[in-house]
């Protein structure tokens, strides 16, 4: 048996299809069988499963989301459904997988290893940049570049009318997009779950800078603070000045993938394959310092992602 499977699982994020794109590719040129899975966990067990070729992936380069959709499956958490997913794998000669998705479906995955022996390899795909081990996602890059439109419009209405406006991102628990978001788009306060705010310093700094001449605000809050509302109350009441709330939502999980997300599928790729070919069993490909490698999933899993130290430097102020 020699054929690898491709599935994307979770969240979805941009950068999925060129990995997939790109793993079919590169499996086929290094002697393998690809074959795709539909629909995530839930496709393994019922058999969503097709051999792939060239043209199944191709003109999907430019295209957000997950042309293999994706799911959460808690039937899998059931030994019963991971042996059928087993089953499906054996029947077609399948003996290798690759995970496109995060740190939930490594550990499914992970646990299916453990019960058949089926290895496999994980790319690190969230917008939430969350994944311990890796300095980079898929869908992190294309996802701030969403942001940084997005405000970079609210900015003009915003100096327009003379307003405050709270904008709210995603990230789950991790305040990265937030802290990068309010960076690239000079904003005046950033709240993040893992920096301590301070609202009476901030309003303090902002009275200020406010008899000094500034004319409109606007603060990022990570969606993990849930803060956006009170902060919305607080800029409008406490500092005085007409503040409106903008959710960001799903729209950030959309869109063509960035050159970065291109250019990073296909390093992620083309290390999974590598990696499996080498033998790694339960393996998690990372980028780190500049470069690329694998990490036994015990590092990853379960593990807490680190910030980058030079992010809360710069961003800091802005909670205080
Ligand atoms: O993990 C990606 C993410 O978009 C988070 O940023 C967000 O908290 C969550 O997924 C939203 O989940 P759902 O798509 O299930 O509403």
């Amino acid at each position: 048996a020699n054929g690898i499977a491709i599935m994307t699982s979770g969240g979805d994020s941009a950068g999925m299809n060129p990995a997939i794109k790109c793993a079919v590719e590169y499996a086929a040129q290094r002697g393998h069988e690809p074959f795709l899975v539909y629909d995530g966990l839930r496709g393994l067990i019922d058999d969503k499963i097709v051999p792939s070729t060239r043209e199944l992936v191709s003109g999907i380069m430019h295209r957000g989301g997950t042309m293999l959709r994706s799911s959460r499956s808690k039937r899998f958490f059931d030994l019963k459904f991971r042996r059928q997913a087993y089953e499906n794998l054996q029947r077609r000669g399948i003996d290798k997988l690759i995970v496109i998705g995060g740190d939930g479906s490594f550990r499914a995955l992970n646990q299916f290893y453990a019960d058949f022996g089926i290895p496999f390899a994980g790319i690190p795909a969230t917008i939430d940049n969350d994944i311990a081990g890796t300095d980079y996602c898929l869908g992190v890059d294309t996802a701030l570049n969403i942001i940084r439109q997005s405000i970079d419009s609210i900015r003009d209405t915003a100096s327009s009318f003379s307003r405050a406006f709270v904008v709210e991102v995603m990230g789950r628990h991790c305040g990265y997009l937030a802290l990068v978001s309010a960076l690239s788009c000079g904003a005046e306060v950033c709240l993040v779950p893992e920096v301590p705010y301070d609202l009476d310093k901030i309003g303090i700094r902002l009275r200020k800078e406010i008899a000094e001449g500034r004319g409109y605000i606007l603060a990022i809050t990570a969606e993990g603070t849930k803060m956006a509302d009170y902060l919305t109350r607080w800029i409008n009441d406490t500092i005085g000045m007409e503040t409106r709330l903008t959710v960001l939502g799903h729209v950030q999980r959309g869109g063509s993938p960035t050159v970065l997300d291109r250019i990073m599928a296909y390093k992620f790729a083309v290390a999974a394959v590598d990696a499996l070919d080498a033998g790694a069993t339960n393996a998690i490909m990372v980028y780190r310092d500049g470069t690329y490698g694998s990490l036994p999933i015990d590092a990853v899993a379960h593990q807490q992602y680190k910030l980058d130290p030079a992010l809360f430097r710069l961003a800091g102020p802005l909670a205080t």
